[in-house]
Parts: C-alpha cells; sequence; structure tokens
C-alpha cells in the first residue's frame, strides 16, 4: 500500500484511524496513571513530581508532538471518513433496526468525536496552554512549599492549577459538569473504538471476540470513571 493509498482508500483511511486510535490510547494510560497520583493527598506532591519529571524528559517532549500531530491526524481522518459515510447513505434504511443491528455510539463515533474535540480544547487551554506557554506561576510558590533549591526552579506546580481551575473559580461547577460530560464522551467513544481498532489491524478472532470486546468494554469504563472522578474529586475538596 503506498502512503497515498494510506490515506485515500477506505481501508487505508480505517488503518490510520486504527493506529493512531491506539497511540492516543496509550497516552491514555499514561496520563490517567499519572493523574492518579492526586489521590495520594498531600497536597500535590506526587503528582507535581511526576507531571515535571515527565515533562523535563526530551523524549516524553518529542513524543508530545507525535500525540498533537496523533489528535489532529486522528481527528481530520475521522471526519472525512463520517462525511464520506453521510455522504453515501443519503436515504436511511427502510426497516430501522436501532440497537439490534449495532450500538448508537458505534453509528455517532463522529459525533462523540466532534464533543471530545471541543473538551480536548478546553482542556488544554486550562492546563498545556499555562504549563508550556508560561502562566504557571508555581516556581516562588513551590519553593516555599514543596520543593527547594535549583530543582524548583524547573517546576510548575500543575496541582494548584488544578485546584484552581476545579475548585476555587466561580466557574468551577460548570468546569466539572463539562469534564465529566466530555469524560461520558470519551466512554462511549472508547467502548467502540478499542475494539474496532483491534479489528481493524486484524489483531483478533472469532474465539478472542468476546475477550476482546470485555477488555475494550471495562477500559473504557476503568479509564473514564477514574478521569471523571478527578475533577470531581477537586471540587468536592476531597483531594486539597
Ligand atoms: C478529567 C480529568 C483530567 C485531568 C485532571 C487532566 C489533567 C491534565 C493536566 C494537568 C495536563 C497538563 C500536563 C502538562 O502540561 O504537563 C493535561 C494535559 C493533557 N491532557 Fe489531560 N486531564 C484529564 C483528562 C484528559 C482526557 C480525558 C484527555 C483525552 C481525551 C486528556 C488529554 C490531554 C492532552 C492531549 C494533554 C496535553 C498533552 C501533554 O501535556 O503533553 N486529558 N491534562
Amino acid at each position: 500500500m503506498t502512503w497515498k493509498q494510506m490515506f485515500t482508500s477506505s481501508i487505508g483511511q480505517k488503518f490510520v484511524m486504527a493506529l493512531t486510535g491506539l497511540f492516543l490510547i496509550s497516552f491514555l494510560v499514561v496520563h490517567v496513571g499519572l493523574n492518579a497520583c492526586i489521590w495520594a493527598n498531600d497536597g500535590g506532591k506526587m503528582f507535581n513530581a511526576g507531571a515535571n519529571f515527565m515533562s523535563s524528559m526530551l523524549v516524553i517532549r518529542i513524543m508530545e508532538i507525535g500525540l498533537f500531530a496523533g489528535i489532529i491526524i486522528h481527528t481530520i481522518q475521522g471526519l472525512v471518513l463520517t462525511a464520506a459515510n453521510n455522504s453515501k447513505r443519503k436515504i436511511g434504511y427502510q426497516v430501522d433496526y436501532g440497537n439490534r443491528g449495532s450500538k448508537w455510539y458505534s453509528r455517532s463515533m463522529g459525533l462523540l468525536g466532534t464533543l471530545l474535540l471541543l473538551f480536548l480544547i478546553m482542556h488544554i487551554y486550562h492546563f498545556w496552554v499555562p504549563s508550556r506557554l508560561g502562566g504557571i506561576g508555581g516556581v516562588e510558590e513551590l519553593k516555599k512549599t514543596h520543593y527547594e533549591g535549583a530543582l524548583a526552579a524547573q517546576y510548575h506546580d500543575l496541582y494548584a492549577k488544578m485546584v484552581e481551575v476545579f475548585h476555587g473559580s466561580d466557574w468551577s461547577l460548570l468546569i466539572v459538569i463539562l469534564y465529566v460530560l466530555g469524560c461520558i464522551s470519551l466512554a462511549y467513544h472508547l467502548m467502540h473504538g478499542f475494539e474496532s481498532a483491534f479489528r481493524t489491524i486484524g489483531l483478533h478472532n472469532n474465539r478472542y471476540l468476546k475477550l476482546l470486546r470485555f477488555t475494550g468494554r471495562g477500559f473504557a469504563i476503568i479509564v473514564c470513571l477514574a478521569f471523571a472522578m478527578m475533577p470531581i474529586s477537586m471540587y468536592l475538596g476531597w483531594v486539597k
């Protein structure tokens, strides 16, 4: 398959969706694991140490470029596939099998993906932009609180930023609701996407289909529940 076919044939496009999707799933595993450190309830010491260690590694910085490229390619290819599917079937089926034919969320991947994109834009504005482009003035504060010496000069207090966003602003309740809605969209998107990606790259057979489906749904529920509980825990003051 040539590069052109990869991005133009329908099987090539599905393949691109699957590979970028699996890459984004691997990012989610690291992200949820690192963020779970907030539940150490130590004022963010463990979480900040992990987050700052990661962002100080060159390999992570390079992967970050890959991550954003992955998000962009996955989004554009997804929109192209959704538009192509919609244009092929202008007149709906005469008999509507509803959820018996396929689940609503597998038929709504474009919509769920778009909601996720909106969530991601808000999310990146909240954390990535201030962290990478300046704006988290944690250095002096951190010297006073958790870290000392030269190391502190490189630290960003992302934890304090999270508390500010999810607990300390007039908009916190609305933001927490939007985050929970984002996590619900992600859960349904993954519910189909996880299984579908493995099927597309051929890593399945009839014998293991049930196991794959079970793993995909379990992954979607556990990861998204953990993500959703983070802003909720902060809003309710369970972690401070
Ligand atoms: C709901 C709970 C979540 C919290 C509290 C949270 C928190 C954070 C924080 C603090 C950062 C900044 C990290 C840094 O700059 O070093 C970040 C970055 C990011 N998050 Fe999340 N996140 C959550 C959920 C998600 C979800 C569900 C997704 C994907 C669908 C996601 C995707 C991203 C991306 C793409 C970045 C930028 C990547 C990077 O920093 O390299 N996050 N998140």
